[in-house]
């Protein structure tokens, strides 16, 4: 089995890391000449709308797949017709706007934050009325590791942002004031077959992922299944989904949803019986799915900007590091450690300081 992957980064690399031991052999495109997934497969290195690169891949793969969501529709619809491609493009159609996303969400009876889309100042000036202070001021598409994002405070704080993104088409949220930020990492196969992982409880700094606990038997589990299943047969959705949910205490809010394998659910690689890059991979293939079932406890830290000292990381009982072999520069996703631990931990003991 051949899988084609549009984009060649860490995700893809995972997937390859995933799929390598079933058997299947892969193909990448991007336009990095060092992508990190390259050693991994065949790496047709350019740009996502080259049709030609486009049309080696349809040729050589059983399958294609995406590691993000900002890949350019034409391609998704140009290798559509040659080939299967998972997730459909509805599901990234979906996804790749907050304004779409978030509409889907309130049409299948899914709490969001209020929000308007913003075209224009005085649409700006408009919402923050009806929605008041705080908000936050995101671009529609585009957007990641909190990225195209600016918090509105004061009815002062308008000009500068709408002189920072007013640009782009925008969407204005509502500030939630939630208790914890959680996600569910799920899988639905082609034949309709849905699991779920236990949730994620998720910790950013500046706008970035930096740590994610594995919940299992957490009290919000079968709400967050239900938001996600009911998205997920929407879109007839094959494939792992993410979805970014805040925990009020009240109630749960979705906030996005990812259409593929997400940082979030790294811990899975030890801390689930299948991992969430092996169940992307069976459900695009038509596979069974594996469990979904949590192994122990884990808690992943993103190592961002630089790895630290590799035999220091590896002297800590436990610990499992994963290197992307990318060039470091400020800001960037390097790797991941994930700490595992077959009883539950204290929080304190899993304060890796990274
Ligand atoms: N409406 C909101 N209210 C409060 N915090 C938010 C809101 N939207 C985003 N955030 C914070 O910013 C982070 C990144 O925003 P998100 O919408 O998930 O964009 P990205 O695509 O960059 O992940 C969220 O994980 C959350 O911590
Ligand atoms: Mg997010």
């Amino acid at each position: 089995m051949i899988i084609g992957i549009v984009g060649g980064g860490q995700l893809a690399r995972m997937m390859a890391l995933a799929g390598i031991p079933l058997g299947m052999r892969f193909i990448f495109l991007d336009p990095a000449e060092d992508a990190c997934a390259a050693p991994l497969g065949e790496h047709l290195c350019g740009h996502y709308d080259n049709t030609e690169l486009l049309s080696t891949m349809a040729d050589k793969a059983d399958v294609v797949t995406y590691e993000f969501e900002n890949v350019p529709e034409s391609a998704i619809t140009f290798l559509a017709d040659k080939v299967d491609v998972y997730p459909a493009a509805q599901a990234l159609a979906t996804a790749r706007d907050r304004i779409h996303e978030k509409r889907v969400f309130q049409d299948l009876g899914i709490s969001t934050v209020p929000f308007a889309p913003v075209g224009s100042f005085d649409e700006l000036q408009d919402a923050v009325r009806s929605i008041g202070l705080p908000a936050i001021l995101k671009t529609r598409t585009m957007g990641y590791d909190g990225k195209g994002q600016f918090v509105l405070r004061h009815s002062d704080d308008l000009e500068s942002a709408w002189n920072q993104l007013g640009d782009a088409p925008l969407i204005l949220e509502g500030f939630a004031n939630f208790r914890r930020e959680i996600s569910v990492i799920s899988v639905r196969g082609r034949d309709g077959e849905m699991r779920f992982y236990p949730l994620s409880e998720n910790h950013h700094r500046d706008g970035i992922l930096h740590t994610a606990h594995s919940l299992p038997d957490d009290p919000e589990q079968s709400q967050a299944e239900d938001y996600a299943r009911r998205i997920m047969e929407k879109l007839d959705y094959v494939g792992v989904m993410a979805l970014e949910l805040f925990d009020t205490g009240d109630k749960l809010l979705a906030n996005e949803m990812a259409p593929r394998v997400h940082n979030s659910g790294h811990w899975t690689i030890e801390g689930a019986v299948t991992s969430q890059f092996e169940n992307h991979l069976r459900a695009v293939l038509g596979l069974p799915l594996g469990s979904t079932k949590a192994k122990g406890y884990a808690t992943m830290v993103n190592l961002i900007g630089t790895i630290p000292d590799t035999s220091q990381l590896l002297s800590e009982a436990g610990i499992h590091l994963h290197s992307y072999s990318k060039k470091p520069y400020p800001g960037r996703k390097v790797g991941h450690a994930t700490v595992w631990s077959a009883s539950k931990p204290t929080r304190q003991k899993f304060a890796l300081n990274l």
